[in-house]
């Protein structure tokens, strides 16, 4: 079903299978986006459930609010503008208990569409790419102040690639001729040192890698996913720890997904649950990563780079 703004969802149906949302449940989506999962765990935990819905981005959370609110009666809804990685205190200030939790990493389509969030550089805007418009540093300032040596490695690190020096050095030099502050100014200077192949077989555009790479550093994506997962740890360990549901012999034990949509993202997820796997901490509930079938990637490309991984707490003594 494609909602009335367009939005799908990703790997919709093997979320619903891997999280099992049941009525009366709590749910935290970590990344609300438009509310396309949210509606429909929303419709699986009823009236009687509890949704948290965080989102870094204020009016992604507005709409996905709204979006849930739609049709039926909604669950309790609880809006929080925060980065995920403050879930576990934030849920716990609350005295919220969650049975599933969902990560759908990244952005949403909306965003990368509007030219004035400076997230693409097929559309001519300022070179901003903050997912929380209130947060302290651009994309351009990053640029306009790393030295060159850190923003190689930003590139390097966050974009994995392999001219990350050379397009480093270029954009000191540009900037020493003036300040570089828009999309199309950044992607000018990355064609001088990669310049784009056209027609079939040209590849990804080569400006593809450094964009990614600063809009991973301007969020601190990686940062906050890495936080997330160690408090998963945390709470599949310890009792102390309640945001997220214990097994006990009555109840299952929280389940947790996450989608990531490129290597550097599904790495540490892939890494992390293994290891709660292997400590007996936890289940799996995919087999491997799951990826979008032919026809989800047909009517939805960004689903081809989809993988979803999920868990499910084990009863243990802790
Ligand atoms: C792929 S979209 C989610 C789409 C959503 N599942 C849906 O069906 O509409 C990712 C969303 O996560 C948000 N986001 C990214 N990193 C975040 C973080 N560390 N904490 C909270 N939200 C984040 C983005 O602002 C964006 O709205």
């Amino acid at each position: 079903m494609t909602p009335a703004d367009g939005h799908v969802p990703v790997l919709l149906n093997e979320v619903l299978d891997a999280l099992d949302p049941s009525p009366g449940q709590t749910v935290l989506d970590c990344t609300a986006g438009l509310g396309g999962h949210a509606r429909e765990m929303a419709r699986r935990i009823g009236p009687s459930g509890t949704l948290v819905l965080m989102d870094l981005d204020p009016s992604n959370l507005a709409r996905a609010e709204a979006n849930v609110r739609v049709g039926g009666e909604p669950p309790r809804i609880v809006a929080l503008h925060a980065p995920f990685s403050a879930a576990p205190r934030l849920l716990a200030e609350r005295g919220i208990v969650a049975d599933c939790l969902l990560a759908d990493l990244g952005w949403s389509s909306n965003q990368i569409a509007d030219s004035a969030r400076g997230f693409s550089f097929q559309r001519t805007g300022p070179l901003d790419m903050r997912l929380d418009p209130s947060a302290p540093v651009t994309a351009a300032e990053l640029v306009a102040t790393l030295p060159e040596r850190e923003l190689a490695q930003v590139i390097r690190d966050y974009g994995e690639e392999p001219a990350a020096g050379r397009i480093a050095r270029a954009i000191v030099r540009a900037r020493a001729a003036g300040p570089i502050a828009t999309t199309e100014q950044l992607a000018r200077v990355i064609h001088a040192v990669l310049p784009r192949r056209h027609g079939p077989g040209g590849g990804i555009d080569p400006a593809t890698r450094t964009f990614q790479a600063l809009r991973i550093a301007v969020n601190d994506e990686l940062g906050h996913l890495d936080a997330l997962l160690a408090a998963v740890r945390r709470a599949a360990a310890s009792a102390a720890d309640t945001w997220l549901r214990a097994a006990t012999a009555d109840r299952h034990g929280a389940r947790v997904a996450i989608i990531a949509f490129h290597s550097l993202e599904d790495r540490p997820v892939k890494r992390a649950f293994a290891a709660l796997v292997a400590d007996a901490l936890a289940t799996s509930r995919t087999r491997g990563a799951v990826q979008a079938s032919e026809a989800e990637v047909q009517s939805n490309p960004r689903a081809r780079s989809a993988r979803l991984r999920a868990i499910e707490f084990s009863r243990s003594e802790r």
